[in-house]
């Protein structure tokens, strides 16, 4: 097990250039399994949630050949199975996306609920009501959910919740059903745009992808492609607050600028200075940043993972912030370990109350989830003196080369090996 030990209060300059992102990787790697050939992903982020998904990828039955770090090339001709045991599942969110990718292939998946970071109760109601709609009948048995139809058949489908994961799942099995399919109220997140993408470049008819009504019109068949993923918005925006909080001036590339306005727009109000280039983006950091209020929403609005982050940027500035998750029921549990920190911050429900202190001083922390281990290492970065975060396999899951690319801006950061007898259990 590994832990990292951030030294606090250097500078960033430089560059850093950005990944593919983790979510639409997440979501493209299982809709390979609805093509008929070979598909060559490029662009492919180095974490452990793709990892994950190869793995499975790989047990189902399909052939994965690495061509370099960030290419992958999949035949899913020979997949035969149609179920993914727990065991892979519970490991993250996305692994439900091959309810909707077998389904859309044999007409039956059986899959494990999915894990995934804890922001409290994470329903797939959605997802199954999108699954019916199309015609499968869907049964939760021994554990596993468990859909088949004898044919999926096109229909209008209406979230109730803005779901990515639902809207992601029902263009999965959608993209070959017979007829067409329309989800009203859907996701617009840049990994669906993203998704949408790639399968239409394997053939499939799928329109209004972006906006919040999608249309498929199911294709009998889906042929190979080679197609390279979006850069991540969110491994994007934290670095953006790593320039700002460390008052740095770091030229992030390999970017879509388009993606990342809310998270600009905060930045500028807290007083960063962001340059705006074709696929790049420049962010100086203010003297001392300025108190915000923040409210996190579907894309286009402010992504609910990047709010521990800016959490960080602002439990540093002059004044009261106020946070306000309107996503996720239970995501401010990193509030704790930024406190240890010297950060002063009430929770009340999905709101944080941040009052702004001078200065974060580093000290033991855990990171609680995904993105709140990318802001204790923010906060280690502009704390004075050392910071260790235990638990950094969650940051594994969704930032590659987390290490280089710091170090690489005058970060100073190591990844260190903790002995077995010096691991405290986590609570169960
Ligand atoms: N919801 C329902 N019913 C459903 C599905 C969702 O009520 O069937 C609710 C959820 O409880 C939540 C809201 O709808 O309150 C939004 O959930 P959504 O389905 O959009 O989230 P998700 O698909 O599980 C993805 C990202 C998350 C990100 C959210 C919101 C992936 C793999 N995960 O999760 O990313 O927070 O969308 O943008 O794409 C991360 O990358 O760190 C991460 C957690």
């Amino acid at each position: 097990m590994d832990k990292f030990v951030v030294k606090g209060g250097k500078r960033l300059e430089g560059e850093i250039t950005i990944s593919g992102a983790k979510n639409a990787a997440v979501a493209i790697l299982p809709a390979v399994l609805l093509c008929d050939e070979v598909c060559r992903i490029e662009n492919v982020p180095e974490i452990s949630d793709v990892s994950v998904m190869i793995r499975i990828l790989y047990e189902l039955g399909a052939k994965v050949k690495m061509i370099n770090r960030d290419t992958i090339e999949i035949d899913p001709t020979g997949v035969g199975s149609c179920m993914v045991s727990a065991d892979m599942s519970n490991r993250m969110r996305a692994s439900s996306y091959f309810m909707g990718a077998m389904l859309g292939r044999f007409n039956r998946a059986k899959v494990a609920p999915p894990g995934g970071c804890d922001f409290g109760v994470r329903p797939i109601d959605q997802h199954i009501k999108g699954f019916e709609a199309l015609g499968a009948k869907v049964v939760i048995d021994n554990g596993m959910v468990d859909a088949k139809a004898d044919q999926l058949i096109g229909a209008p489908v209406y979230l109730d919740k803005v779901s990515v994961g639902a809207t992601i799942n029902i263009i999965l099995a959608s993209v070959k059903a017979r007829g067409m399919t329309v989800i009203e109220n859907a996701a617009k997140e840049p990994h669906i745009v993203d998704l949408a993408n790639f399968l239409n470049s394997m053939g499939a008819d799928i329109m209004g992808a972006g906006t919040n009504v999608i249309k498929i019109r199911g294709v009998r068949s889906l042929h190979g492609t080679t197609y390279s993923i979006i850069p991540d918005q969110i491994e994007a925006g934290t670095y953006m607050v790593a320039a700002a909080v460390t008052g740095g001036n770091v030229l992030i590339k390999n970017v879509i600028p388009k993606h990342l306005e809310s998270i600009i727009a905060k930045l500028v109000e807290t007083g960063a200075t962001v340059e705006q280039y074709d696929d790049s983006l420049r962010v100086i950091g203010p003297e001392r940043p300025k108190h915000c209020n923040i409210i996190t929403l579907p894309h286009p609005g402010f992504p609910t993972d990047m709010q521990p982050q800016m959490a960080v940027l602002l439990s540093v500035a002059e004044g009261t912030s106020i946070i306000t998750d309107s996503v996720w029921d239970n995501r401010f549990r990193y509030v704790d370990q930024l406190t240890i920190m010297g950060a002063q911050i009430q929770v009340d429900g999905r709101v944080a109350v941040i009052s702004g202190v001078e200065k974060l001083k580093g000290a033991p922390v855990a990171a609680t989830d995904l993105r709140a281990g990318a802001a204790m290492i923010l906060a280690g970065l502009c704390a004075d003196g050392v910071t260790e975060i235990e638990n950094i396999e969650y940051i594994d899951r969704g930032y590659s080369n987390v290490v280089e690319k710091l170090n690489a801006v005058g970060g100073d950061i190591k990844r260190v090996n903790i002995p077995p007898q010096n691991v405290i259990p986590q609570a169960l």
